[in-house]
C-alpha cells in the first residue's frame, strides 16, 4: 500500500492547477491523437487516462470520439472532471490499486507516476496497465528523472486574476526525490484570499531504469524527448509502449 497525502491536490491547488496548468495536456493532445491513429487506435475504442485531473484531456478524447476514463486519487481534481468531461466514467483512487477498465490505450500526463513515489508501485501500476490493455494497445506517458549534482533548490511561481501560487522545488538525486512545497492564496467571493500549503514527493527514475521495467512486463518502448512539437524539459520523457499483438 501506498502512503499517498491525502491533501493531493485539494479544492484550491485543484482549481489553480485547471486553470492555470493546462499547456501540459494542450501541448500533449495532437501528438498522442496522431500517435493513436499510427497504431491502429480507432475513435470508438476506449481510452483511460491515469491522474485525468480536471479532465480537459478526457474531454478532448470525447470530442475526437472516444469512450474514456479518468482515474485520479483528488476528490477536488475528479469534482471539476465530472463537469469538464461530462460523458466521461471517472473513478477516485489511486491508480496502483484501482482496477483499471479493460480499453485500447492508456495515457498519464503531467508525471502522475512520479507522485506514487515509490518503484514497486510505478512497477505495479506498469502491470496492471499491460494487463488492462487489449492486444496491440498503447500505454503513453511521460515522467520525470532524476537531477545530476547535490541537492537543487529552485522556486517558481505564476498567478492569475484570483489566485498566487509558489513552488519551492528540492530535488536530491542521491535519494531519487524531487520535493514541491507548494503554497497557494486564493481569492474568495469575499475578497480575501486563503492560503494552503501542500507537500508533493515524487520518486524519480531513469530513462533507461523505467525502459528495463516496462521491457520486462512485455512492452515495446519507445522514448521521445516530447509530444511532437510540444518540447519537455532536459529531466523529462515521453514513453509509447505497445502491447504486442497475440
Ligand atoms: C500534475 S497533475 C496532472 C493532471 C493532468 N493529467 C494534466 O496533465 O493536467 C497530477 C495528477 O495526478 C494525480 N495523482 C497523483 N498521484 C495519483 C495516484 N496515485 N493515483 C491517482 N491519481 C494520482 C493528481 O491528483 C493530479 O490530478
Amino acid at each position: 500500500m501506498v502512503e499517498l497525502d491525502s491533501t493531493l491536490y485539494g479544492i484550491d491547488l485543484a482549481h489553480i492547477h485547471v486553470d492555470g496548468y493546462g499547456f501540459h495536456w494542450a501541448g500533449a493532445a495532437d501528438a498522442i491523437l496522431k500517435w493513436f491513429d499510427e497504431f491502429g487506435i480507432s475513435s470508438s475504442d476506449k481510452v483511460v487516462d491515469l491522474g485525468c485531473g480536471g479532465g480537459q484531456w478526457l474531454e478532448r478524447l470525447t470530442q475526437e470520439g472516444y469512450e474514456t476514463c479518468g482515474i485520479d486519487v483528488s476528490e477536488a481534481m475528479i469534482h471539476i472532471g465530472k463537469q469538464n468531461a461530462p460523458k466521461s466514467q471517472f473513478l477516485c483512487g489511486s491508480f496502483d490499486e484501482v482496477k483499471i477498465p479493460s480499453c485500447r490505450a492508456v495515457t498519464s500526463l503531467g508525471e502522475p507516476l512520479n507522485y506514487l513515489n515509490s518503484g514497486p508501485a510505478i512497477r505495479r501500476t506498469m502491470r496492471n496497465v499491460f494487463s488492462a490493455l487489449q492486444s496491440g494497445g498503447v500505454f503513453i506517458f511521460d515522467v520525470r528523472h532524476p537531477a545530476k549534482g547535490p541537492l537543487a533548490v529552485r522556486n517558481h511561481h505564476q498567478m492569475s486574476e484570483d489566485w498566487f501560487c509558489h513552488a519551492r522545488v528540492e530535488e536530491d538525486h542521491r535519494k531519487k526525490q524531487l520535493t514541491r512545497f507548494i503554497t497557494t492564496f486564493l481569492c474568495l467571493e469575499n475578497g480575501k484570499y486563503r492560503r494552503e500549503e501542500e507537500v508533493h514527493r515524487l520518486k524519480v527514475f531513469s530513462r533507461a531504469e523505467i525502459a528495463e521495467w516496462l521491457r520486462n512486463i512485455g512492452f515495446r518502448v519507445r522514448t521521445k524527448r516530447g509530444y511532437g512539437i510540444y518540447q519537455l524539459g532536459p529531466r523529462q520523457s515521453v514513453f509509447i509502449c505497445r502491447k504486442p499483438e497475440s
